[in-house]
């Protein structure tokens, strides 16, 4: 079946309000975990053209990379590191406007400017991986907009992570 999503808005908040709905959708009718990431990521940078959205997955006490759209990128971030393994280390999603001002932060690609990364959890609560999303452009993300609206996104998740 062919899948598609539909967006008229011009306005992120309303992009995000529009993609919801229809990411729900999608994520329902697939059961396999990494079909989801990968869709997931995909939708992102399809629908708002970041520069690198993807995921890494708690193995032991390191981060690794997941499904991802984007340029190749780091590996394996061990936890408290970069601003990937202190989300995970913290469990708080953090917004950084300037990625060159955010002491250990991990430059997969010189033209990553501002990041965003959300950390996810399983229907247990536990710290199962986090979303990273990458702009070439500076303080891209907010804490009013994009952090709502990404928290909500990986809460569809959590349910492909349960045990
Ligand atoms: N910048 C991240 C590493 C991952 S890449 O951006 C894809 C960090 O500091 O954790």
């Amino acid at each position: 079946m062919a899948e598609h999503l539909y967006l008229q808005a011009s306005s992120r908040t309303e992009r995000y309000r529009e993609l919801y709905p229809q990411l729900q959708g999608l994520l329902s009718r697939e059961t396999n975990l990494i079909a989801n990431l990968a869709n997931t990521a995909a939708a992102l940078r399809q629908v708002f053209g970041f520069f690198w959205v993807g995921f890494y997955l708690v193995e032991g006490d390191q981060l690794v990379l997941g499904p991802f759209q984007g340029e190749i990128a780091c590996t394996r971030i061990a936890r408290g590191r970069g601003v990937c393994g202190t989300s995970w280390h913290t469990g708080q999603t953090l917004v950084v406007p300037d990625v060159d001002a955010f002491p250990g932060h991990i430059a997969c690609s010189s033209s990553s400017c501002s990041e965003i990364v959300v950390p996810l959890r399983n229907t247990e609560g536990e710290i199962v991986g986090v979303l990273d999303i990458d702009s070439d452009q500076l303080s891209d993300f907010t804490e009013e907009v994009d952090r709502p609206a990404l928290e909500q996104i990986v809460e569809l998740l959590a349910p492909l992570f349960s045990r």
